[in-house]
């Protein structure tokens, strides 16, 4: 899945990419991501078109963004 390859090269280093592995303690853990009714896909959406966690240099793509929210809601 393009959006596991994804999460695991550029979002791995702070949250819990899948169901093993460390991250940081700041940063929610993707699977409780996927089930908080807070975090829409509509505003992940929104949330990844900018920096967060005082990540630098990266800039995805709207393909990009669409496979890792995809990949997101997938682990509900
Ligand atoms: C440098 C560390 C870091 C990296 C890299 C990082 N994040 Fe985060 N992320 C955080 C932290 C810390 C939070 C919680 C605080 C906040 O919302 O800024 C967070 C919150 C989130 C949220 C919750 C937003 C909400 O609505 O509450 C989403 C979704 C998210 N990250 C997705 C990603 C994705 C996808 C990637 C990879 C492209 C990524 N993050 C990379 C640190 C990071």
């Amino acid at each position: 899945m393009a959006g596991k390859d994804l999460a695991t090269q550029w979002c791995g280093s702070c949250h819990l990419v899948g169901d093993s592995g460390t991250a940081a303690d700041s940063a929610p853990p993707f699977a409780a991501l996927a089930k908080d009714p807070t975090v829409t896909p509509d505003r992940m959406s929104t949330f990844l078109t900018e920096p967060h966690g005082g990540m630098t240099g990266l800039s995805l793509s709207q393909q990009e963004i669409d496979d890792l929210v995809a990949y997101i809601e997938s682990l509900k």
